[in-house]
């Protein structure tokens, strides 16, 4: 890795990150609702190295990229076009410096991916996360794993302008082998689940991308903040849209679309609690369920699934060996994940892709098994 750097930099690199993508696992849109939200760190991420520079320069390059883009960290700015990709990188560099980090001079950062591309498990959160771990080191700051998801959200929302939550951010941060992360959001505490033994995450990637998902998420989130607004107006003391209760929601006579939107989040809040219990009596059947209802909650009430997202998942819902499968992450396309036991293999996986390949003129989902692994580090 390091001789990639110096390939390009002509020098070695100081100090070396690297943080993982994720799985959500439950809790849809619940994160920037102020609701309980889990997810699963992936045993595959991004890599930044980075060397400090004497002038005020940020150079960043990729494993394939070609020309290294430039900034200045003395003003920093958004990139765009086939460039756009630094903005990661450099709202978080923005970021930590509002925080209190001194960096008067600028840095070489060299990225490297062993994700699968656009398969869903948030690589952007991975390339925050890596690069905020990475940087503070490259500048002697200080910083716990809390803020550092803290840093990488508000890079995404005000520098990227992607109005996310701290699902992707907090499961990259506080990843675990084996281990569930499980996020209060209104309270940004994060804690870990060890998973029962003998099961295995499966990530099935549609390869289909809405052209507006940006938009959609975005409408998705003003939709949601609308309700919690109009419910408060009603006389709700509740602090954020998940802590409102389903029969609240329904009695508010909420316009038809932002009543279905504000139900799905308070249902699904609820549905992680559940999923809490069932997973500390190992009662999978259950844990089946909630994961089922999840998906019918996003395909009738948030109206974030598709066709084809829900083709994939009655698939995987009749297939041997499959605990239960929902669409994961924003929707609109993109991945479902699938929990199995260990006896569902990468040939039952290959015969879930025939089957949907069948059904959609041979157009096979990219397959991804993952095991829970650690949070951001340094290498
Ligand atoms: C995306 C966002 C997260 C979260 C999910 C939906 O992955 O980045 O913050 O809102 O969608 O649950």
């Amino acid at each position: 890795m390091s001789s990639s750097f110096a390939q390009v930099f002509g020098k070695e690199p100081l100090v070396c990150a690297r943080a993982p993508g994720r799985i959500e696992f439950i809790g849809n849109h619940t994160d920037y609702n102020g609701g309980l939200v889990m997810g699963v760190a992936v045993d595959k991420g991004v890599t930044v190295s980075l060397a400090p520079r004497a002038d005020t320069s940020i150079s960043l390059a990729t494993s394939h990229g070609e020309r290294p883009a430039v900034a200045d960290i003395a003003d920093i700015r958004p990139l765009s076009g086939p460039e756009s990709w630094c903005n990661y990188v450099l709202g978080v560099a923005k970021a930590l410096m509002e925080q209190g980090m001194n960096a008067s001079k600028g840095f070489d950062i060299y990225v490297e991916s062993d994700l699968p591309s656009g398969a869903g498990l948030s690589s952007s959160a991975a390339l925050e996360l890596s690069t905020g771990l990475g940087l503070a080191k490259l500048y002697n700051f200080t910083i716990d794993k809390a803020t550092l998801a803290r840093v990488g959200r508000k890079a995404e929302n005000q520098f990227v302008g992607m109005p996310c939550g701290i699902l992707d951010q907090g499961v990259s941060a506080f990843g675990e082998k084996d281990s569930i992360v499980r996020i209060d959001c209104a309270k940004e505490s994060f804690s870990s689940i060890p998973m029962p033994q003998g099961l295995r995450f499966w990530v099935f990637n549609t390869m289909e991308k809405h052209n507006l998902v940006e938009s959609l998420y975005a409408t998705r989130h003003r939709e949601c903040m609308d309700a919690f607004a109009l419910l408060r107006k009603a006389g709700s003391k509740a602090n954020n849209l998940a802590e409102v209760s389903p029969q609240k929601v329904r009695a508010a006579s909420l316009p038809a679309a932002l009543e279905m939107r504000a139900l799905h989040v308070c249902e699904e809040h609820r549905r992680v609690i559940a999923m809490g219990e069932a997973l500390a009596s190992s009662d999978l059947s259950s844990v089946g369920r909630l994961l089922s209802a999840s998906h019918n909650s996003s395909r009738t009430l948030f109206e974030n699934s598709t066709e084809k997202l829900d083709a994939l998942v009655a698939i995987l819902d009749r297939t041997d060996g499959v605990i239960g499968a929902r669409l994961t992450g924003g929707g609109f396309g993109g991945a479902a994940m699938a929990l199995t036991f260990d006896t569902f293999t990468q040939k039952q996986a290959d015969k879930v892709c025939e089957a949907f390949a069948a059904e959609y003129a041979g157009v096979s989902p990219n397959v991804f098994c993952a095991t829970a692994g650690a949070g951001a580090r340094l290498i």
